[in-house]
């Protein structure tokens, strides 16, 4: 049977509901609870187990996968957080604002720790590749991490490398999340492959998605700080397409430079910047493309039109997301 999206999301979050770090010390398990409890969209593991569910019906089998992945994504949040000096993540303080730095560090080490230990409880005929394709995503996470940070100091990134560095930072874990799903309930390697880039090429489209809400997200929905990227020059899509515009260059460039200023008035004037220029048109149209790209892909996958319905409407739905 076909579970829709509604149904795995309430498994998962069923699941991840039943998951306790109870360990001493408190501080060092705490913020773990704490990171999972504050909830999310919960799109990586929905994925995992959808991917499954398009060959085989006992989704339980995915559920470690699943979890593994969640766990490792909310750890990337604790350690991202404190390299972007976020305050706020899913509408609440972050870990190292509640806590503090060291805790930040080392509870996202706990919960790296934890995410394998989810992962190992695979059907030992599908681990060895699960855990290898796992592992090739956690370290291209951390070179995309790093490429972001050095971003942050250049003024030529250009819109290539900007997408190369958010296909590692965020889309091969989109890709990782199917294809671990589909190769656990033993789907053929092309199969796998084509989920994969459908994975790569949503996950481009939900970064270029989440740099866009950063600026003109809803402060009620979205969760996290608006303007956060604009604060940090941050090297997203909005602002390497504004350094390439002449009449624009100057301007943002003052206010990336500047050293001494207004938190408020640097976004409102680099905002006005991409306004002028019509960046959130520009934006969506990317994303649309990048979301039509990975349908090319999912329809490749030699299963029934009708079983990747819900698939479809997942992808569908991360293109209105507003949080
Ligand atoms: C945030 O991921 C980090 C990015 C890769 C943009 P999500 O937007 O999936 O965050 P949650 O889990 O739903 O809070
Ligand atoms: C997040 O990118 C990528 C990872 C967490 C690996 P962002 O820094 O844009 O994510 P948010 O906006 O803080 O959620
Ligand atoms: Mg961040
Ligand atoms: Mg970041
Ligand atoms: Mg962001």
């Amino acid at each position: 049977m076909l579970y829709t999206f509604s149904d795995v999301l309430k498994k998962i979050n069923n699941e991840v509901n039943t998951l306790k770090f109870e360990g001493k010390p408190e501080s060092l398990f705490a913020p773990i609870d704490y990171i999972l409890e504050l909830g999310g969209k919960r799109v990586r593991p929905v994925l995992a187990v959808m991917a499954y569910n398009l060959y085989k019906d006992d989704i339980e089998k995915s559920i470690p996968i699943a979890l593994g992945i969640e766990i490792f994504h909310n750890f990337t949040l604790l350690h991202d957080d404190l390299m972007d000096r976020a305050d706020k993540r899913r509408g609440k303080p972050t870990v190292h604002i509640k806590w503090d730095d060291n805790t930040a560090v080392l509870s996202g080490d706990a919960m790296l720790i934890e995410s394998y230990k989810e992962i190992a409880k695979t059907d030992p005929q599908y681990l060895p590749e699960v855990l290898s394709l796992f592992s090739t995503t956690a370290t291209e996470i951390c070179c995309g991490q790093q490429l972001d940070m050095e971003f942050e100091k250049r003024l030529d990134v250009s819109i290539a490398e900007y997408l190369e560095m958010i296909r590692l930072k965020t889309a091969v874990l989109l890709g990782c999340a199917l294809k671990c799903g589909a190769l656990a309930a033993g789907s053929s390697q092309e199969d796998a492959e084509s989920l994969y880039d459908f994975g790569i090429n949503i996950g481009l489209a939900f970064q270029l998605m989440d740099d866009l809400l950063d600026v003109y997200g809803d402060p009620a929905t979205f969760g996290k700080r608006i303007g956060g990227d604009i604060l940090c020059n941050k090297k997203t899509f909005l602002q390497i397409t504004a350094l390439q515009h002449e009449d624009s260059k100057d301007q943002l460039l003052d206010w990336i430079n500047k050293i001494d200023f207004d938190e408020t008035e640097k976004i409102k004037a680099v905002t006005s910047i991409y306004d002028e220029l019509n960046l959130k048109q520009t934006s969506a149209d990317i994303i649309h493309a990048y979301y039509e790209k990975g349908i090319a892909y999912l329809d490749l996958v030699s299963v029934d039109y009708a079983k990747k319905k819900e698939l479809r409407e997942l992808a569908k739905s991360l293109l209105t997301r507003d949080s």
